[in-house]
Order: C-alpha cells, then structure tokens, then sequence
C-alpha cells in the first residue's frame, strides 16, 4: 500500500472509531419560530432498535415508488442490509416541543421526524489508477412529509459537511435518482453541489449515461 493510500485510510479509521460529535457542541438543536428538533448523533451500534425499525419504515414510504421505477427495484432485504452496514452513522432528529403550563416551562422531546445516514470512506477518482479520496458519503436524508421546506434537510446536510470537515475529509458525495427532481435540485441549487468526476453523466457518452438512472454528486470541503 502507497504512503498516500495508508494516510487516507487512517484519517478514514480515526473518524469511525469516534464515538460522538462533541465538537459541535453538547447538543445539536435546529430551532425556527415554529419548529424545534433536537439532533441525536448514532453509529448503528448504539442506534435503538425502534430507530432502526423507524428509518427503514421512513425510506420504504419515501423512497420505494424511485426503486421499483429505475434498474436497480426495490429489495426491503438489501436496504435493510445497506442500512445496518457497520460503518453506517446517523443523525437523528426529534421534535422538541416547548410545553406551556401555567406553573412554568416544560420540554419534551418527541416523536422522531428525519434523519440523514453516512459513512466516512474511500471513493475512487479519476486522477490515477489507484487514488482515493476521504469522504463522507450521504446514503439517506429522509424527512417525514410534513417537517419538509423548513430547512431541516439543509441543516441536516450542512451539520453532515462539518462533521466531515472536522474529521479531515476532502469531499461531501451521495447519490440520487435523477427522477426525484426536488432532491435533484435540493442538492445542486441550494446546497451547490457538482456532478462528480465519477458519476455516469462525466465518464461515459451520453448515449451509455442515459442508461443510468442515477447521478453521483459531491462538493469539496475546505478545512
Ligand atoms: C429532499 C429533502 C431532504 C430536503 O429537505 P427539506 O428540509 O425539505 O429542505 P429545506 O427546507 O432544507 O430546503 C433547503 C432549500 O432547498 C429548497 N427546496 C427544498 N425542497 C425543495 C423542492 N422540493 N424543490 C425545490 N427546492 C426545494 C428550499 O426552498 C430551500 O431553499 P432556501 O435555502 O433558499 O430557503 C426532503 O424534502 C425529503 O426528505 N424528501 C423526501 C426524501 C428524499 O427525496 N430524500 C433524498 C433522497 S436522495
């Protein structure tokens, strides 16, 4: 193994061997007048199993229609497997619900609402023939229907880039199906993300890539 590749690998280890998010602060909350939630840091170890049930749920409802319209189908088994792969980590949020009563404030924290799931790892590029690159790689952002267009989505992958940044990763990616066109444009105009060298789209003819219903996107982070 190069000295380059061994670098990479190591910044790779290090950030999932990290057990928590401290950096960030001792909490993660994202607050609007009207909304509050309360963020929960996880690695698939120490995620519940209500959780773990609960996410897989919220993909099924979101997602399945996308699966079964492209190549790749729906299969419950292999999300489910992709979903508890070792690596995975996942930022949870949670209604947080400010209670009024008359002999002073009380707060609950509620019902799950979305999560984004990632992992730290070692994407291929198109520089040299074994060069890989550190990312943090977005598999999942869901929301439930109705917490969307309140930023949540933004803050979610916003907090995502931070953690990879903190951890010395040179890049954000994920795929998405080019048919759900609000993620589409979600991710390339509001969060400026590129189409990645290595996507369908960059290294093949268009004639090849129209074949491919999906795009991989990515967007450098500076330390
Ligand atoms: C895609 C998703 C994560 C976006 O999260 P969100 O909380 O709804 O988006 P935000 O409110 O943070 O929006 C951020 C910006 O994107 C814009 N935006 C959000 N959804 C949009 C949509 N459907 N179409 C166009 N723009 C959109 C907002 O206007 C906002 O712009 P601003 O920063 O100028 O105000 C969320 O809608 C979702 O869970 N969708 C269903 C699951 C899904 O498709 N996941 C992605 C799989 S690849």
């Amino acid at each position: 193994m190069s000295n380059n590749l061994e670098n990479n690998r190591n910044l790779v280890d290090k950030a999932n061997e990290a057990a928590n998010v401290e950096f960030l602060g001792p909490s993660i909350s994202y607050n609007r007048e009207d909304f509050n939630t309360i963020i929960e840091y996880y690695s698939i170890a120490t995620l519940p199993n209500d959780l773990k049930k609960w996410s897989f749920q919220l993909v099924k409802k979101n997602m399945k229609k996308f699966y079964e319209n492209s190549n790749m189908g729906w299969n419950s088994g292999n999300k489910v497997k992709e979903m508890r792969e070792e690596g995975a980590r996942y930022l949870i949020a949670r209604q947080f619900n400010k209670v009024h009563k008359d002999s002073g404030e009380n707060q609950t924290i509620g019902k799950p609402i979305g999560f984004l799931m990632f992992q730290f790892t070692l994407e291929e590029t198109m520089a040299d023939d074994d060069q890989e690159i550190e990312a943090i790689y977005c598999y999942e952002i869901q929301l439930t229907s109705e917490t969307r267009g309140k930023g949540l989505g933004k803050f979610l992958m916003n907090t995502m880039e931070a953690i990879g940044k903190h951890w010395g990763m040179k890049k954000s990616m994920l795929t998405t199906f080019k048919a759900n066109t609000a993620a589409f444009n979600f991710y390339r105009k509001h969060l400026k993300y590129e189409i990645d060298e290595i996507s369908p789209s960059k290294v093949l003819k268009p004639k090849e890539a129209k074949k491919y219903d999906y795009e991989i996107l990515s967007k450098v982070l500076q330390n």
